[in-house]
């Protein structure tokens, strides 16, 4: 029996096959019932009592060295199968990966910035945590102005003089500190407010603002960028409508508005029965702001403006409630881009 032992062993070590049919006759050869494992364990009834024990192991060790032989060339003859497959059949499909999808503001911004963009604007960036300076007084705010309180911002750190931005603006003072006219950049960025959260309003939020500093730029130069953006965005057909506001860091100031999309400036629920909507704050630069930045307001004049992105995305998708755009739910952030250009 020891011989016939041995013998199998090397034979199970050296076997090797080319198919799983074949590895299937090696099993039966051993594995079978009438095969030459199960007749080694009919023997081992005949064998000495003294052998009995060291046999039996060997027996053991003997079945599972061949059961462990057949996995082993099996796993490796079926990953070779698989590998044939794919080679010859290329027109087999792809695993299916789900692509992406673009966030919605991110649609919207980019639309955005690619409209001013072709106007001439580069795009400028700036830090989200801004100092009093460039968040505020750069841009007129008066010490006491109520923006500056709690209730709009956040500070950091309990120091009064750093901030989370409240708007982009900031990025335009730091333009205009660092470099002389002509300046024409867009400024689109995260910006926080300490808001309650609703439908209408959010604490963070997204904006682009622009600006556009250079010699003899006037209002009539604003009005018309303003109407090629509106004009862009949201049709040919598509009318504006300046109305008077105020900013501290603008004169005169404005508000814009389009003709309602929707209903095409008839009225609808949307735009309240008013037939426009409004989309975003705009003026003349405050000469106090140029020469806050060190810009000589006696040479050069200048526009800027700044619109929120989520409320362009409102009104492009027709989708109202404010939180949507932040709650990251998969299944309404699907829907917007499928492109992913
Ligand atoms: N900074 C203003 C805001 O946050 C928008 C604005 C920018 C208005 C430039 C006028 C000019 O609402």
């Amino acid at each position: 029996m020891k011989e016939k032992i041995e013998a199998y062993k090397k034979e199970i070590a050296d076997f090797t096959a080319e198919s799983l049919e074949e590895l299937e006759n090696f099993r039966i050869k051993f594995l079978s019932k009438k095969g030459l494992i199960p007749a080694l364990f009919a023997d081992f009834r005949n064998i000495p009592k003294e052998e009995k024990k060291e046999m039996g192991q060997q027996l053991n060790e003997l079945k599972q060295m061949v059961q462990a032989r057949i996995a082993d060339l099996k796993s490796e003859l079926e990953t070779k199968e698989e590998q044939k497959e794919a080679i010859q059949d290329l027109s087999l499909p792809v695993d299916w990966r789900d692509l992406g999808a673009r966030h919605p503001v991110s649609v919207v911004k980019n639309e955005i910035n690619e409209i001013f963009k072709r106007s001439g604007f580069t795009v400028a960036e700036g830090p989200e945590i801004e100092d009093d300076f460039h968040n505020f007084s750069a841009l007129n705010f008066p010490p006491e102005h109520p923006a500056r309180d709690m209730q709009d911002t956040f500070f950091v750190e309990k120091d009064p003089d750093i901030a989370l931005r409240t708007h982009t603006s900031s990025v335009q003072v730091r333009v205009m500190e660092n470099n002389q006219p002509p300046i024409r950049i867009i400024a689109p960025g995260r910006v926080f407010r300490n808001e309650a959260i609703s439908a209408r309003a959010h604490c963070i939020f997204h904006q682009v603002e622009g600006l556009y500093v250079d010699k003899d730029v006037s209002f009539a130069d604003m009005k018309q960028t303003l109407m090629y953006f509106a004009k862009e965005m949201f049709g040919e057909n598509t009318k504006i409508r300046l109305r008077p506001s105020y900013f501290p860091f603008t004169e005169p100031s404005a508000e814009m508005d389009v003709s309602c999309n929707i209903c095409g400036g008839k009225g609808c629920n949307v735009c309240k029965y008013t037939g426009f909507l409004e989309i975003m704050g705009c003026g003349m630069v405050d000469p106090n702001v140029l020469e806050a930045c060190g810009i000589d307001s006696e040479i050069y004049s200048g526009f800027a403006f700044g619109m929120g992105v989520e409320r362009i995305a409102m009104l492009k998708y027709q989708v109202n409630d404010l939180r949507l755009y932040f709650e990251n739910d998969m299944r309404f952030l699907k829907q917007f881009d499928k492109s992913l250009d």
